[in-house]
């Protein structure tokens, strides 16, 4: 009885230990797997491999990575990683590893599943959720993909398709809307010595009402125009609401950032308050003292949204009614050219009489 219990907690140790060495791999007849030896030691260290399919066998031994072997069973050993380019069921069953006499071991268990299986699509299902009116990208798995360095191995992007759907799809929806969800696939395709293998996952999109409102600028309105006196200071305040920390709003001037270096004659500051979800924010463009040079140009507020697209409005200064200065020159060159032709019509009159009494007025 005493042994017996002592047995169960010595296996039940036994299998603790064991389980979190092992690692279960699954894949699909037909598609790359790579197994990725968890040691983070230097990358050059050998990692012997061994495989207990139906016999043991000692991978290290009968593949270098030049064996003639190596194609023939559609394996690559390279650094801490064993690909399988194409696997097939015999594939399937446990492998080890070990940087070369150390002691730890750690188990792999693959599983090569059927290519049309679909317990292997349902346990190999990535789900994702995205919010109405928001936008969202999907991301295809890296589980078990190849390392970058993984020499002669180059990554020939991914295809997205949704299920039911031949045609590829976008992955990426800048306002996610209900029938954007559904069950997505992506297929990550790498080129190896002429040849393409493939590497599918399932990706499943939900699509939930968002929760909060879009967050907008609330002022000022698209293509105002601020009225101001030239050399007066003006404060325009842009104000927005958001529904997250990681939005913020500020100011362009024609297509350049407005600096915060209040030293400067044209700046801005921002301020935000928090309440409950909503976070309002201003951001306030400062100009100092207004020049002609300000009134030529656009100014855009931005309000930049991590999970929304970004939106803006554009303004425009102009100076309040027409500038004295410029109000009375037209007058008094209007009076100063009447002065003037009157002038000349006095002399011409004058010189008219004089030329009639003493028959002169040339000079
Ligand atoms: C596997 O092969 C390597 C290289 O021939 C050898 O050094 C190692 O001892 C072998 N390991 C086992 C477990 O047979
Ligand atoms: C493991 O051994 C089996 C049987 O000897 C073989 O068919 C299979 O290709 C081997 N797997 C790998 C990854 O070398
Ligand atoms: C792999 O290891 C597990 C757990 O030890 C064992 O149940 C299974 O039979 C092994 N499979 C093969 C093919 O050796
Ligand atoms: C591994 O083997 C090398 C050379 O045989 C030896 O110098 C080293 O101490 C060994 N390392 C371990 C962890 O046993
Ligand atoms: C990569 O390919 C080149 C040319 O085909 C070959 O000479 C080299 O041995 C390959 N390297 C590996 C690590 O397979
Ligand atoms: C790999 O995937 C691409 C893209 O979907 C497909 O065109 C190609 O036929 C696939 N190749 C193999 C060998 O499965
Ligand atoms: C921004 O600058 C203006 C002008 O200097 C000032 O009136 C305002 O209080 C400042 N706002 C903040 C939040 O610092
Ligand atoms: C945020 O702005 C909205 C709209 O301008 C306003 O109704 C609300 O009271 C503001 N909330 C806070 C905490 O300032």
């Amino acid at each position: 009885m005493e042994v017996n219990v002592l047995l169960t907690l010595l296996l039940l140790f036994l299998t603790g230990v064991f389980s979190l060495r092992l690692k279960t791999v699954y894949t699909r007849a037909g598609e790359m797997v790579v197994l990725h030896c968890p040691q983070k030691n230097d990358p050059n260290t050998n990692v012997l491999w061994t495989n207990q399919t139906r016999q043991e066998m000692n991978l290290t031994s009968i593949m270098s990575p030049q064996s003639a072997d190596l194609n023939q069973m559609n394996v690559l050993l390279h650094g801490h990683s064993l690909v399988i380019l194409r696997a097939s069921l015999s594939h399937q069953g446990n492998y080890s590893c070990s940087v070369r006499n150390a002691s730890r071991k750690f188990w792999f268990s693959l599983t090569v599943y059927e290519p049309q299986s679909t317990e292997y699509e349902e346990r190999n299902r990535y789900s994702t959720t995205c919010y109405t009116q928001e936008s969202c990208t999907l991301y295809c798995p890296t589980a078990n993909i190849p390392t970058r360095d993984t020499p002669n191995i180059t990554d020939r992007g991914i295809t997205w398709h949704k299920e039911g759907e031949t045609v590829s799809t976008p992955h990426d929806f800048p306002s996610a809307v209900e029938r954007d969800g559904g069950i997505y696939k992506c297929i990550r395709s790498f080129l190896y010595d002429g040849q393409i293998y493939n590497m599918s996952f399932s990706v499943m999109l939900k699509i939930q009402k968002s929760e909060y409102g879009k967050p907008e600028i609330i002022s000022p309105q698209q293509n105002d125009v601020f009225h101001i006196d030239l050399g007066s200071t003006l404060v325009i305040e842009c104000k927005a609401v958001a529904y997250s920390d990681y939005d913020v709003v500020f100011w362009l001037s024609e297509n350049s950032f407005v600096d915060t270096d209040e030293s400067l004659p044209v700046f801005y500051n921002f301020s935000r308050t928090k309440y409950i979800d909503e976070v309002n924010m201003t951001a306030s463009l400062v100009f100092k003292d207004v020049s002609e040079e300000d009134l030529l140009k656009k100014y855009t507020c931005k309000l930049e949204s991590d999970h929304q697209q970004s939106s803006f409005i554009t303004i425009s200064l102009a100076e309040k009614s027409t500038p004295a200065h410029r109000v009375s020159l037209f007058p008094v060159l209007c009076t100063l050219a009447v002065i003037a032709v009157v002038l000349i019509m006095v002399l011409l009159l004058a010189c008219h009489v004089k030329r009639s009494k003493y028959s002169s007025c040339s000079a």
